[in-house]
């Protein structure tokens, strides 16, 4: 039996450059995503892909594509939907900040939640939740501009969810991995009005790649365009450094 992968956002950019690539390694297909004329035309263009037009910041999008995640044996669910709006939190329209959540956060827990029982019982399965390298942008200060509080916080919870999950499923035969690139080359930015075509960028192809060579490497957090992989080791170290410093007394500088 051929592997089954569920790719979210396939109508363009880094999610249709995945559903590309699965597809021409052989994968089954469910693509997703709003615009039913670009799954059309993948659909067309790769005949036995199965096509699901969503919205998954409503409950109702979610809940079919979760309900696709339970019931079919995927081996492989790309969580990689999303808009951006950059904005300063103060500024975000509540519309807009509910959509990013519901998108970003909602939607990639509860298709996770629904996919990793089955893939458990199978004994196999990945699940790529597609973050950014502003994940770990928190810490800048105000000259970074623009700000963007709800998408940097909605990226470094798929980085905290993917890697406790990916630990928690330690043995399973299941592997969480939180992709995070830095600029790429699709319609993301020029969809919320932004031109960076003068900023250099990745290729969405190249962004796939380091994703399936990430998991041939064991990793969880996998950073395209990242070189050096001690600084992310140096994160993560200082993460749990800085956790396992706790103690149940007040610290003295509050005292
Ligand atoms: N481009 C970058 O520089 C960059 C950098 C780091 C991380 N990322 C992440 O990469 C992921 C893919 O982005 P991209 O760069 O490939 O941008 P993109 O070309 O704009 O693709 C975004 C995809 O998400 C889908 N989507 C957006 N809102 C949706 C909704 N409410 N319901 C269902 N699908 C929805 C879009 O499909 P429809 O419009 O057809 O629904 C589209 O297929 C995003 O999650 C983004 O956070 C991008």
């Amino acid at each position: 039996m051929n592997q089954l992968a569920l790719v979210t956002g396939a109508t363009s950019g880094i999610g249709r450059a995945f559903a590309g690539r699965l597809a021409a390694a052989g994968y089954d297909l469910i693509v997703t995503g709003r615009r039913e004329d670009r799954l059309a035309e993948f659909a067309a263009a790769h005949p036995g892909v199965r096509t699901v037009t969503a919205d998954l910041s409503t409950d109702d999008g979610a809940g079919v594509v979760a309900e696709l995640c339970a019931t079919e044996p995927l081996t492989m669910l790309v969580n990689n939907a999303g808009v951006a709006h950059y904005m300063p939190l103060a500024e975000l329209p509540a519309d807009k900040a509910r959509e990013l959540v519901h998108v970003k956060v909602a939607a990639p827990t509860m298709l996770t939640r629904a996919a990793v029982a089955g893939m458990r019982e199978r004994g196999e399965g990945r699940i790529v939740n597609v973050a950014g390298m502003i994940a770990f942008s928190g810490p800048a200060d105000a000259s970074v501009m623009p700000r963007r509080a709800v998408y940097a916080g909605s990226l470094a919870y798929l980085v905290a969810l993917s890697q406790t999950l990916n630990a928690e499923l330690e043995g399973s035969g299941v592997r969480v991995q939180v992709l995070c690139p830095g600029v790429v080359a699709t319609e993301f930015h020029e969809r919320q009005g932004l031109d960076l075509s003068a900023v250099p960028r990745m290729s969405a192809a190249d962004v796939v790649t380091a994703s399936l060579r990430g998991f041939a490497l064991g990793e969880v957090v996998t950073a395209p365009g990242v070189e050096d992989t001690s600084l992310l080791d140096a994160v993560f170290r200082a993460d749990l450094a800085a956790f396992g410093g706790q103690r149940p007394e007040l610290a003295s500088r509050y005292r």
